[in-house]
């Protein structure tokens, strides 16, 4: 791959881009306007100045890696991108619609990847150009850091995709699993009913937010107690991710925590909006309530 493209500037396409950047592939970053994409680069611009700050990376290297990124504000340079990667909002409406325009400027051998948390992947290829070369490419939040990607082939992906987009995964330095195409896959199906637990559990009035966490992170040796983690990957999109698992599934133990909607509600989306089950506001988090 030399040039990829990627749909939606947000804390998982901005992630990507400064992984496959770092990798010497340049990027094109698209999202609704540009301002938006420039608004994602100039993210991973502030998130580069701090390594460069710890002296994990040199000046010359994250300019070398920004210069690497063009922001833009429609899909009309991807025509040369031998990939693209979306990585927009987790309603499948909105996918869709992303397909629909990306095929019109898909290369004859180019491939269209989904950074998908839970949708099906089978289903989401259909409305794509190609089916054969659709595939599920799910990466974790903070992209650069986590060393894991979900390669998941839909009913039609090809095995020339499926080998593609593995050996991509590897060339980010990341480990590949090939996963099912079942809501979640595989390692969100295990993680995200039980971060929509812990929400259960809170709203049982069973612990505090802080006991929670404390629990699960020392008591399960995790780096992030699991409300900790709702607010770092987002409420809005757990409530997403729940809905299509309880909707594609029919599954009631799926369904999602009577307390998450009500957050999602109240626009507590967690880091992103400055308030989830913490308030971000101060010098510390400290529970909202
Ligand atoms: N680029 C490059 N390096 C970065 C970086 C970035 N954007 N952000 C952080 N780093 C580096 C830091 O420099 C640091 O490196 P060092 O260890 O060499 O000093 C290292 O990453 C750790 O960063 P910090 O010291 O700032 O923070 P922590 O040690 O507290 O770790 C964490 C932060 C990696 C986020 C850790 O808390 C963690 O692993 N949490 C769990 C994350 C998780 O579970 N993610 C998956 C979510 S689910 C998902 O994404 C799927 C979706 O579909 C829902």
């Amino acid at each position: 791959m030399q040039t990829v493209g990627i749909i939606g500037a947000g804390i998982m396409g901005a992630g990507i881009a400064q992984t496959v950047a770092s990798k010497g592939m340049d990027v094109i970053l698209s999202d609704v306007s540009v301002e938006l994409a420039e608004k994602g680069k100039a993210g991973i611009a502030k998130g580069l100045s701090k390594l460069v700050a710890k002296e994990k990376l040199t000046q010359a290297d994250a300019d070398a890696l920004l210069g690497r990124i063009t922001p833009v504000g429609d899909y009309a340079t991807m025509t040369k991108a031998d990939l693209i990667i979306e990585a927009a909002t987790e309603r499948e409406d909105i996918k869709a619609k992303i397909f629909e325009a990306a095929g019109e400027v898909l290369g004859p051998d180019a491939i269209l990847a989904s950074n998908t948390s839970s949708i099906p992947i089978t289903r989401m290829a259909a409305g794509s150009p190609d089916p054969t070369r659709f595939c599920g490419l799910h990466f974790f939040n903070p992209v650069p850091v986590m060393g894991l990607v979900e390669v998941i082939p839909g009913l039609a992906t090809s095995q020339d995709t499926i080998d593609k987009m593995k050996a991509f995964g590897e060339a980010l330095g990341k480990t590949v699993v090939i996963a099912g195409d079942a809501p979640g896959f595989v390692v969100n199906r295990i993680l995200c009913p039980m971060l929509n637990e812990a929400i259960f559990v809170l709203g049982e009035g069973l612990a505090s937010v802080e006991d929670i966490d404390a629990g699960c992170k020392i008591g399960l040796n995790h780096p992030m107690g699991p409300l900790t983690l709702c607010d770092f990957v987002g409420l809005d999109t757990l409530y997403e991710i729940m809905k299509v698992f309880h909707a594609t599934t029919g599954d009631p133990k799926y369904r999602p925590a009577p307390l998450l909607q009500k957050y999602v509600e109240a626009g507590w989306y967690g880091r992103k909006s400055g308030k989830g089950f913490y308030d971000y506001s101060g010098e510390k988090p400290v529970p909202s309530r």
